[in-house]
């Protein structure tokens, strides 16, 4: 583990097993670069900003307490905030490296994100979240816990009510490439279309416009009569595939999300034609969100676990 200057001279953080590394910003905590056997699975754009309380465009963001637009800034604060370096461990057993990130309830975050109230009587959000990333030789752990660490003998005024995303922009050969299979027969909210609940019909989930989609409740196919088809990102350009594992159960909701051409044009962090280079899957918990009574906790866990170059 070497903690060196990135980007805008901002500490990133590197890590490296024996056949794979990882890049993480302390800013937002941002995986930056995940690579196995020296190929990078995360994309990230040319035009990305490196700056204080602005999301890294890219890699992983990690997107808590809020997702998409609400009572705070869209997709949360904890993408912006620089996270404190809680811990660092190498496993030589598992021949792995693991990071823990620590944010508390600060200046910022008291300032924009209050409680949920029921008395009329307005009250901070306080909180402990960690973030676990472990690299090991081939795949990537991602763990994230919370705790409700308000001290109020009234309860019902400091429930921490939070949703999670991992936001993560995979790097693919091209988008006319790929498909996403593990999703036939779920239901999506679908934002390019006035958030109409619409059922998946396809096992090959390809992209060709512009695509923003909240799919529910993604559990094992199993539960609706199919053999289980976990969540995988095929590329036939690259003849590669990422296989995510999830806690559905902390995190059942998985976004679907690539800008195309016009929305491209308009983001400012963003190259015109790079969507042709990068899909978005995201794990979360989106739909229904976590409410935490004081000295709660939440844990979850997500892995990206690529194959071989050769298995396609
Ligand atoms: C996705 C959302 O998760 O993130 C999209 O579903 C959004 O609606 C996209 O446009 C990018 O968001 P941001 O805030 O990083 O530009």
């Amino acid at each position: 583990i070497q903690v060196l200057k990135g980007n805008n001279d901002l500490s990133k953080l590197v890590l490296k097993t024996s056949t794979s590394s990882c890049e993480i910003y302390i800013h937002g905590a941002h995986i930056t670069s995940f690579k196995t056997n020296s190929v990078e699975h995360l994309f990230m754009s040319e035009k990305s900003g490196f700056q204080d309380m602005k999301a890294i465009r890219g890699g992983v963001p990690l997107i808590w307490p809020q997702f998409g637009n609400g009572k705070i800034q869209t997709h949360g604060f904890a993408r912006n905030c620089d996270w404190e370096i809680h811990k660092a461990l190498v496993d030589e057993k598992t021949q792995s490296v693991q990071i823990e990130f620590l944010l508390r309830n600060n200046e910022y975050s008291e300032k924009v994100w209050n409680c949920n109230i029921t008395s009329g009587k307005e009250t901070i959000n306080n909180f402990h979240t960690i973030y676990r990333v472990t690299l090991h030789p081939d795949f990537l752990d991602l763990e994230f816990d919370v705790k409700n660490t308000s001290t109020s003998p009234s309860s019902n005024d400091n429930i921490l009510e939070f949703q999670l995303a991992f936001h993560t922009y995979y790097q693919i050969s091209n988008i006319e490439n790929v498909y996403v299979l593990g999703l036939d027969g779920r239901e999506y909210i679908d934002k390019m279309n006035g958030h109409k609940i619409t059922k998946e019909v396809n096992d090959k989930v390809q992209i060709s416009n512009e695509t923003d989609r909240v799919y529910l409740n993604v559990v094992p196919t199993q539960s609706i009569g199919k053999n289980y088809q976990p969540l995988q990102l095929i590329d036939n350009g690259s003849k590669t595939s990422i296989t995510l594992t999830y806690d559905y159960q902390s995190m059942p909701d998985v976004v679907v999300w690539n800008p195309w051409i016009e929305k491209s044009k308009k983001m400012e962090d963003f190259g015109d034609n790079e969507y042709q280079n990068m899909i978005c899957i995201e794990i979360g918990t989106i739909n229904t969100p976590v409410k935490l009574s004081p000295n709660q906790s939440f844990q979850t866990k997500h892995s990206i676990l690529p194959s071989n170059k050769s298995s396609l």
